[in-house]
């Protein structure tokens, strides 16, 4: 896999962080008048793609999402902000850490609502994995999540494999149950 011609081979973090503010509006909510959470993920998928577009400046897309969990819910009327960084980068592949607060419009309270890692592959036209900068992390903070995403990296990859496996041993059992 080539790099890409006139990018640096590393980056700094503070290059790519990305930051989106919505307001929910009804479209977005529940009967309960509280935020989607398939609305909630479509905006964090949007503020991750932001900071790996930055770092990789090509093409970018989604190839996980780790599990999320919505934490307290957004009402209808809060401010959602989003915050993005990408934690590593790998050949082709980064995983960017994306955190949501609600904001209420009328105390000014702001509450952490839910956090996520999600991976993106940087990809050429025709859709093909290309390398892409390395991070530099510079802070206490950007040291210890640099450290965890290759913990979640080398996780990520187990339970692919074991899940390949499973796969594969149930087509195994259902070719000879079928024989
Ligand atoms: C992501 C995608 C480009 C990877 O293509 P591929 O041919 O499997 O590429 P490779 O096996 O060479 O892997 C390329 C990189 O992707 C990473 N990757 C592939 N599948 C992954 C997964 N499920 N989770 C995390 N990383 C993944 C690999 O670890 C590798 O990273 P590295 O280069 O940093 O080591 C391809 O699977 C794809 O296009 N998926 C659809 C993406 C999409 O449309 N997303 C929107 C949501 S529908």
């Amino acid at each position: 896999m080539s790099p890409q011609p006139n990018v640096p081979s590393s980056r700094k973090v503070a290059e790519s962080m990305s930051e989106m503010t919505e307001i929910v509006l009804p479209n977005d909510t529940n009967t309960l008048h509280n935020l989607l959470g398939g609305r909630l993920m479509h905006f964090i998928d949007l503020t991750g793609a932001m900071a790996a577009y930055r770092h990789a400046r090509t093409h970018v897309v989604t190839a996980a999402m780790d599990h999320i969990d919505f934490i307290r819910p957004v009402r209808l009327g809060d401010l959602v902000t989003l915050k993005s960084s990408v934690n590593r980068a790998f050949t082709s592949s980064m995983e960017v850490g994306v955190k949501a607060w609600a904001e209420d419009t009328r105390s000014g309270e702001k509450v952490h609502v839910a956090s996520a890692y999600l991976v993106f592959v940087a990809i050429d036209e025709e859709g093909h994995p290309v390398k892409v900068p390395k991070i530099e992390p510079q802070t206490p903070d950007e040291l210890r999540r640099y450290a965890g995403a290759l913990r979640r990296r080398e996780h990520r990859e187990a339970e692919n494999a074991r899940r390949r496996e499973a796969k594969q041993a149930t087509a195994a059992l259902q070719e000879a149950a079928e024989s």
